[in-house]
């Protein structure tokens, strides 16, 4: 180990940069509680154990669905196919929150998450556990439901454009 902080090594836009090029799914998730019904957009979603089945998902604190995402404990993790690329830039940010949910037709999960109809998958959760690390908080959100929609086509984002990946 050396003494260097890793922000001499690495400027947040390269940290960026690289990202980008790091394929993986988007996903929409949403909450809803006493903090009131919000969405986001995240790429920051993985697998942590199946025992208990439990998802992370990285939330930063300062987005307008940060509030309620710190207040709520019922989460849904809604993976974005082609057909709903348009709504992920939605969510993305900038959209008042009502209109982001206008614009898509949605059931309540058991957690009372929003579960977003024809996405690829959905998680609904209950979180367990939060960590804040920097912008951003950890969200573990152990699994109450899993809803898969069979053959439907999936979107990689690489590169700041979406991908489709079909069967
Ligand atoms: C492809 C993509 C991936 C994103 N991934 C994340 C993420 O993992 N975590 C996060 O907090 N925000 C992520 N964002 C940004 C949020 O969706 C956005 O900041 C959020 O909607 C806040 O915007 P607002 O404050 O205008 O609502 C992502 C945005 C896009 C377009």
């Amino acid at each position: 180990m050396n003494d260097l902080s890793p922000l001499e090594h690495v400027t947040r836009e390269a940290f960026r940069e690289g990202m980008a090029h790091l394929p993986g799914a988007v996903n929409i998730v949403t909450t809803d509680g006493p903090g009131g019904r919000a969405g986001l957009t995240a790429s920051a979603v993985c697998s942590v154990t199946d025992e208990p089945p439990t998802l992370l998902v990285c939330v930063n604190r300062t987005s307008s669905a940060g509030g309620a995402f710190r207040e709520n404990c019922a989460v849904c993790v809604n993976t974005v196919g082609p057909r709903h690329q348009d709504l992920a830039m939605l969510f993305g940010g900038k959209t008042p929150m009502n209109d982001r949910f206008a614009r898509a037709a949605w059931t309540q999960g058991p957690s009372g998450a929003p579960v977003l109809s024809e996405s690829v998958v959905s998680f609904d959760c209950r979180v367990t556990h939060r960590h804040d690390v920097g912008t951003h908080t950890v969200l573990f959100c152990e699994v109450v439901d899993v809803v898969v929609a069979p053959g439907e086509p999936a979107s990689v984002y690489y590169a700041r454009a979406f991908h489709a990946v079909s069967l």
